[in-house]
């Protein structure tokens, strides 16, 4: 893994959590929560990032994570690029690199990327130049690291302590980039009870998620669970053949207000979304009064913001002068 810390410790690149110390973490934590405005007040409106050109390039669909991004760099004063592969000429069979060598022409600073191709962040950061940043916005099934931190954020708010939270992850993790970020970060702040549920075929290989516990029926995993994170099962990322039928699926692994009964009272219900309702969970559990869906949502504005001004610290340490 590359080093996406620079010489004087700053943030250069975050292409994944793993391996970021938790001194880190909670200072893009801390940071994040001095810009979190709730729907209804004014948000936060700074120039940390005034003079910092950032593109957001999204060749895989997003709403939660594009829309984000783009109001995060705004709201702190950068000019940014919106493309995407429709609308750009990677359509026309242009490379990445190609992509990203025209747009640090243009004076481009801090790319923000989202791709199908595992690797891609890491190949990056090789090759901008050292004046440049790569924002990983999702890596294959690899990387979410900003996903990760809105997160715990979210969790942060809510439990203050890491320690002693029995966390349950359910659905297709084996193909879930957030639950590998999520749990690298959780793992990080100190949780040492995750617990990850889905079909056999959906779990992660052993060599995976070390020290967490596997279950195969969503009862046995959510029971006294402080929080319990939903994913979608990732159609887009499996054979036809291996896909499964969304009226069984909830059937024997949806989460229902029965279900939520065995969790902890005071239990978070989480989801990074997109959701599918009445596939993964019950649309009176994704609305009722356990969710924190919907703040993770506007979490996740102020974790981009967080990142944005942390990797724009280090990079005018390394700009060209005049
Ligand atoms: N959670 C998440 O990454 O959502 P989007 O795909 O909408 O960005």
């Amino acid at each position: 893994m590359r080093v996406q810390l620079d010489s004087a410790g700053g943030l250069r690149h975050l292409i994944t959590l793993d391996g970021l110390g938790r001194d880190m973490l909670t200072a893009i934590l801390d940071r994040a929560e001095s810009y979190r405005r709730i729907p209804g007040q004014p948000a936060y409106e700074g120039r940390e990032l005034a003079g910092v050109t950032v593109a957001n390039l999204f060749f895989e669909p997003s709403t939660r994570t594009r829309a984000s991004f783009d109001l995060a760099g705004r709201r702190l004063g950068a000019q940014v690029v919106n493309l995407d592969l429709h609308s750009s000429s990677r359509a026309k069979g242009e490379t990445m690199l190609d992509t990203i060598y025209t747009l640090e022409a243009m004076n481009t600073d801090v790319f923000v990327i989202r791709d199908s191709e595992a690797g891609m962040p890491e190949y990056l950061i090789d090759h901008v130049a050292p004046h440049v940043s790569v924002i990983s916005a999702g890596e294959a099934h690899v990387s979410h690291p900003t996903q990760g931190l809105l997160d715990v954020l979210t969790i942060r708010s809510h439990k203050r302590r890491f320690a002693g939270l029995k966390v349950a992850i359910v659905g297709d993790i084996k193909h879930s980039r957030v639950a590998r970020s999520t749990a690298h970060a959780l793992a990080t702040l100190g949780t040492g009870d995750l617990r990850l549920i889905g079909p056999p075929g959906l779990l992660p290989s052993e060599d995976e998620f070390r020290g967490a516990q596997r279950f195969t029926r969503i009862e046995d995993g959510i029971a006294g669970a402080d929080v319990i994170m939903m994913l979608r099962i990732q159609k887009e990322r499996m054979s036809q053949a291996a896909a499964l039928d969304d009226a069984a699926y909830f059937r024997e692994f949806g989460l229902d207000t029965t279900r939520l009964k065995l969790a902890s009272p005071g239990v978070l219900v989480m989801h990074p979304g997109p959701m599918n309702r009445g596939v993964e969970i019950e649309s009176a559990v994704a609305d009722g009064p356990r969710s924190v869906i919907r703040e993770q949502v506007n979490n996740g504005v102020a974790v981009r913001m967080a990142v944005l001004a942390a990797v724009a610290a280090t990079l005018t340490r390394h700009r060209r002068p005049l």
